[in-house]
């Protein structure tokens, strides 16, 4: 079964994106879980409080390169790979393309580096599908400053680093571009969903 991830800079509307997706394939009795990361196991957590909680605002970009890379290994061994496994669809929300886009290209690491690190880490599963919600780092920011919460540590970074994540990704598309889908995220959410269930319904001749 499919491994099916979501990309996006912050307030792009992955996590609407996914509820949508999911009510999708209840109703077709698809078999599925979803993950988010970083997180999604009890080390993931741990490890997503080191990374997003406040304390370690100096963190190394390699030290931080490497904490995600460390909570993925423990999602793909712990729940990725054994659901694919027992035949699940495994949406996952972030997955290392966020890593080439924030800790490769907007920190600077190389995208090279941290895709080896990565795939090191993940003993090379790669998604059969990512879909990124493009959004410009304006639209983000307005999203953000319409939001009742203070942001974390990522997203607190200044506007310059949002836009290299943002380059980050269109380099993606270039790097990846059999497995990337970009669509539109400054649509409406349910234009953006139609386009979802329209990529997914044809990669995978589904009729969701
Ligand atoms: P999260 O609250 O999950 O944000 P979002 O809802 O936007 O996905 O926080 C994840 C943050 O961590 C987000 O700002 C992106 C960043 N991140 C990286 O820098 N590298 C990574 O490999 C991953 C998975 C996330």
């Amino acid at each position: 079964m499919p491994f099916i991830t979501f990309e996006g800079i912050d307030q792009s509307g992955k996590s609407t994106q996914i509820e949508l997706l999911s009510r999708d394939l209840s109703r077709a009795r698809k078999s599925f879980i979803n993950v988010r990361e970083p997180g999604g196991t009890a080390l993931g957590d741990h490890i997503r409080e080191l990374l997003l909680g406040s304390g370690h605002e100096d963190m190394d970009a390699w030290s931080e390169a490497l904490l995600y890379a460390a909570a993925r290994a423990q999602l793909v061994r712990e729940i990725i790979e054994p659901a694919l496994e027992m035949g699940k669809i495994v949406v996952c929300d972030r997955y290392l393309d966020s890593s080439l886009a924030y800790q490769g290209f907007a920190r600077g690491l190389g995208a090279e580096r941290v895709l080896e690190l990565n795939q090191w880490a993940t003993g090379g599963l790669m998604p059969d599908l990512t879909l990124l919600l493009m959004l410009d780092v304006d639209a983000s920011r307005r999203r953000l400053s319409r939001r009742a919460t203070g942001g974390d540590r990522i997203e607190n970074e200044p506007l310059d680093f949002h836009k290299r994540v943002e380059d980050g990704y269109h380099k993606l598309i270039q790097m990846f571009p059999e497995r990337i889908a970009v669509i539109d995220g400054g649509q409406a959410a349910d234009q953006v969903h139609q386009r979802v269930v329209a990529i997914i319904n044809e990669r995978f001749g589904w009729e969701l």
